[in-house]
């Protein structure tokens, strides 16, 4: 394996990330494979942040003296927290690092008036940014995706959120059974007239092992085909754009400067400490880097953090084959792509650049500034380009 080169000095090209995993529900989605449980007896949140001290504490021997530059409280739902829980989960990365002063601290949120009933204590928290789970601006969509809030409750939860946060952010579901360009084209102008710099546009996955995939295989739930969910995708971009946000990722739209700098710092291939229940971390260490995986299941991670002080139960040194593929992977999912000479230094020989001719001459790939991005046309198949590149 090459040594880790100067291009790939992530704290300094990309930062230095958190994520917290939360993985409680109120109630289980039927679309959703996150780790996510639903506990009718209750959480005993004193416990689980008392366990999360400890892990911090444990990621930050094993990376030390980085500055925080982005820190994401994701789930399960965050903000079944009590504002008390996530100030102590601050804190205990306050006291384990330093944190940059511009860093960015997003909690993921669902906006039931309960949840945004906590928002002003999470502000004073530290929390600077929201990222809501609205999923659709239609009662009956938002029924059929068994969420457990009603449009006008989301919506009152946006702007809840918009009197506490300087930034904020939300996601819709789109590609829905039954969903036409027309009515996901009109939805999606009046979520654009809610939203204030960022939003997240994802396309329904129908996952293994979940209800809609049960539905979904006994033909009582039909996706769009290709050629609907196309279109679905194009009406996505042409409005977004025309609207300031333009796509800065895959299924992320921003107006520039208000990207997430979290999520930018995965895609950058940064480096980052994943802690709680079935969290990935991406750490460079001196002798290279490295994948963390913590323990999936809320309450076995519990015991082993009390136990070990920490819950990680796999480390796997990545080989410089995995880092490339990882890279590229992540960066072509980017609009700003990537750069072929960190591409090189981690892979440890360049892209072949035959592949990548027929890419670019078939219009999936193109090359701008020394860099290297899918474009519109090669975005629809990006894991194919990504397979072509990284053979
Ligand atoms: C961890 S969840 C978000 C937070 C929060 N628990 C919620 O549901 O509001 C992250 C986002 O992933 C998206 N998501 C989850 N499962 C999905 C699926 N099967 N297809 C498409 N998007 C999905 C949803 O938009 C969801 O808001
Ligand atoms: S979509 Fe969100 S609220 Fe629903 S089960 Fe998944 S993580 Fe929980």
């Amino acid at each position: 394996m090459p040594p880790v080169t100067p291009p790939d000095h992530p704290t300094r090209d990309a930062g230095f990330g958190l994520y917290l995993h939360w993985p409680f529900c109120a109630a289980k989605c039927p679309y959703c494979d996150f780790n996510s449980h639903v506990r009718h007896g209750g959480v005993d949140q004193p416990r689980f942040l008392a366990a999360f001290e400890k892990e911090i504490a444990h990621a930050a021997a094993l990376a030390p003296g980085r500055t925080v530059t982005s820190i994401f409280l994701g789930g399960g739902t965050p903000s079944l927290m009590a504002p008390e829980t996530v100030a102590g989960l601050l804190d205990a990365v306050a006291g384990a690092w330093s944190i940059a002063s511009d860093a960015e601290v997003t909690l993921e949120a669902n906006p039931t008036s309960v949840e945004a009933g906590r928002f002003r204590g999470y502000r004073a928290a530290g929390v600077n940014r929201v990222s809501l789970g609205v999923q659709a601006l239609n009662d009956p969509d938002l029924k059929r995706l068994g969420r457990l809030h009603s449009v006008e409750e989301a919506l009152a939860a946006v702007r809840v959120a918009a009197t506490h946060f300087e930034r904020f952010s939300f996601d819709l579901i789109y590609a829905r059974p039954e969903q036409t360009p027309q009515a996901w084209g009109q939805e999606l102008r009046e979520a654009i007239a809610h939203a204030a710099e960022h939003l997240s546009l994802y396309q329904l996955t129908i996952e293994p092992g979940t209800p809609f995939f049960g539905l979904a295989q006994t033909g009582r739930l039909v996706p769009p085909d290709d050629d609907v969910a196309r279109a679905l995708y194009d009406v996505t971009q042409e409005i977004c754009s025309g609207a300031g946000l333009p796509a800065y990722e895959i299924s992320n739209h921003a107006k520039p400067g208000a990207e997430s700098r979290h999520n930018q710092l995965y895609w950058r291939y940064g480096e980052y400490a994943g802690i709680g229940p079935g969290a990935h971390g991406r750490l460079v260490w001196p002798e290279g880097r490295t994948g963390t995986l913590t323990e999936k299941a809320p309450e076995a991670w519990l015991a082993r953090v009390e136990r070990d002080g920490h819950g990680i139960v796999e480390t796997e040194a990545l080989s410089a084959e995995d880092q490339g593929d990882e890279f590229l992977m992540m960066g072509l999912r980017l609009a700003e792509g990537i750069d072929p000479a960190r591409y090189a230094a981690l892979k440890g020989r360049p892209l072949d650049a035959g592949r990548l001719a027929a890419l670019v001459a078939d219009g999936l790939v193109a090359q701008r500034d020394g860099r290297i991005a899918v474009t519109p046309r090669g975005a629809p198949v990006l894991n194919a380009v990504v397979a072509e590149l990284a053979a």
